[in-house]
């Protein structure tokens, strides 16, 4: 069973038994003198002494929820099976809707016969002071067959949370984990009393407890221990709310990171004092523990954010003009995952939320891969296999002799075939006559130009027909897939001096390359041109 399923089977077991579920209440509650919300119960804590506004404001006497929670008592205890600082709490209540029975009933229900768990052991209150041992719990439970019920002291006596409230007995479910231990699934809350004091001064005998009129039910249940319980797990590490982190400080990690990003997200920021300080620990004790075993998590973080955040922005951009998803991956590297989960948050907004072919992106994509391994889209033949450095370097030199050509000589010339090994390059082109040595002085001055003028190489995915539109360089006769790359390079003003279909590898800036100098130029035959080019 996923863990989202058992939030679900608990919220609509207690619905269908007459509970009006609640959402979360913020992890900041409204009590000024309590810190986070550390139990289900604190957002009711008034329709206890009130319980006649309950129907009022929730149509019920009974409610359910399923609360975020944040418990920094326990952080020592952080990175073994089963503490954490955040976790979740699902939880019944009621404001004089029904008593021990009723509420023991459902506990013992839900976990037996709706989850098909075991109950190791049971326990209620051996009673003190005022407050009488607390037999009805135990009779009850031995109704319902519970062999092993356990007498105990102020570990089963619940609140007051704040400085004042309510509080009361309670009777504890413990179930065994996958490593046969014994953990405490449930604690079923009796707010029978009001306490005028804190929980402190209740231990010291410092505040009084009053009866109050009406029995007031309170139960939590921690969630992640139970998801651990129903799906065998030997720690809250192993289920499916984490990653199964094995070490103490992979767990702290973990479960820090959680807690942090939850209080950020109720506006909380790490300061000196307070939720601050409690938010500034948890960050503090994951750099900590990250930095132990070699992982600079933060910083990893905020290379990836800060790279990510301008993929992000210009493929957003992208994305809402309806780009095409095989170009929002290779030009824009907005990979396809993000794409289907923008398509699908924004599924009624005109024009936006439309259904992506998949089929189309991966026919794209498997050309893409035959384009990328074969070349086919440009010259870079033969000498393929070899992309070192020194071919890497001609073939970009190459790119600019062509557009060098067309600037200079004459705007028609038109290649025919290429060559390039580690020495030189060699390019065959279509000319009505010999080079003049000042034609090529004028060539090769141009190409050292572009050198020095630091220009990008880069490299566009387009559709063949965007790529013919825009005019880029392509081989006569050459055949080309669906989807070409285009390698683009300006000048300082932006103009395009050189666009050719190609399957690279280029360099990525003009200035990594030395001098260029041709070497030769000769006839090939009738109209072809032959040059042969180093860059030193
Ligand atoms: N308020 C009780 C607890 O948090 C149920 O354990």
């Amino acid at each position: 069973m996923k863990s989202d399923e058992i939030r679900i089977k608990f919220l609509e077991f207690f619905k269908n038994r007459g509970h009006k579920i609640i959402p979360s209440a913020s992890l900041v509650p409204d009590d000024p003198t309590v810190l986070f919300t550390t139990a289900g119960m604190q957002q009711f804590k008034s329709y206890y002494t009130a319980p006649e506004n309950a129907v009022r404001d929730f149509g019920s006497k009974n409610t359910a929820s399923v609360q975020k929670c944040v418990r920094t008592v326990d952080i020592d205890e952080v990175g073994d099976a089963n503490h954490l600082t955040f976790f979740e709490m699902l939880g019944n209540f009621s404001f004089g809707g029904y008593n021990r029975k009723e509420a023991i009933t459902y506990a013992y229900d839900f976990i037996v016969k709706e989850l098909g768990l075991e109950i190791s052991y049971v326990t209620f209150y051996k009673g003190e002071g005022l407050v009488p041992r607390d037999e009805e719990s135990e009779n009850i439970w031995k109704e319902l067959g519970i062999k092993d019920i356990r007498e105990d002291g102020s570990d089963v006596f619940w609140g007051p949370t704040g400085d004042s409230g309510p509080c009361g007995p309670t009777t504890e479910i413990y179930c065994k984990n996958a490593d046969g231990q014994d953990v405490e699934i449930w604690n079923i809350v009796f707010n029978e009393y009001f306490c005028d004091g804190s929980r402190e001064k209740l231990d010291k005998g410092e505040a009084k407890l009053k009866k109050l009129d009406v029995m007031g039910i309170d139960t939590g249940m921690g969630f992640e221990r139970l998801v651990a319980t129903v799906q065998k797990k030997k720690d809250v590490y192993e289920t499916d709310l984490f990653n199964n982190e094995k070490t103490r400080e992979e767990r702290i990690i973990a479960d820090h990171t959680r807690a942090a990003l939850e209080i950020i997200k109720e506006g909380v920021e790490p300061s000196n004092a307070g939720r601050g300080y409690v938010l500034r620990r948890l960050i503090r004790r994951v750099t900590l523990y990250s930095d132990r075993i070699g992982v600079k998590i933060s910083e990893k973080f905020n290379e990836e954010e800060t790279k990510f955040r301008k993929t992000l922005a210009i493929g957003l951009v992208e994305f809402e003009k309806g780009t095409d998803p095989f170009i929002l991956f290779t030009t824009y590297g907005f990979p396809l995952e993000l794409t289907l989960e923008l398509a699908k948050d924004l599924p009624a907004q005109a024009g936006k939320g439309k259904k992506i072919d998949l089929e189309d992106f991966n026919k794209k994509m498997v050309e893409h891969q035959k384009l990328s391994q074969t070349s086919s889209a440009g010259m870079f033949k033969g000498g393929l296999a070899n992309h070192n450095e020194k071919t890497v370097k001609l073939h970009t030199a190459h790119h600019l002799l062509l557009a060098g050509l067309q600037a200079l000589v004459d705007k028609n010339i038109k290649q025919r075939g290429s060559n390039i090994t580690e020495e030189r390059l060699r390019m065959d082109f279509l000319c009505d006559h010999k080079l003049t040595d000042d034609e090529k002085k004028k060539v090769e001055d141009w190409v050292n130009e572009k050198i020095k003028d630091d220009l990008n190489i880069v490299r566009k995915e387009m559709p063949l027909k965007e790529a013919e539109k825009i005019g880029a360089e392509m081989e006569f006769g050459a055949k080309y897939p669906d989807v070409v790359s285009v390698y683009i390079v300006e000048d300082k003003n932006g103009n395009v001096i050189s666009k050719e279909f190609c399957g690279g590898p280029h360099i990525k800036n003009t200035s990594e390359l030395g001098t260029f100098k041709i070497l030769k130029e000769e006839a090939v035959s009738a109209g072809v041109r032959r040059i042969k080019a180093v860059v030193l």
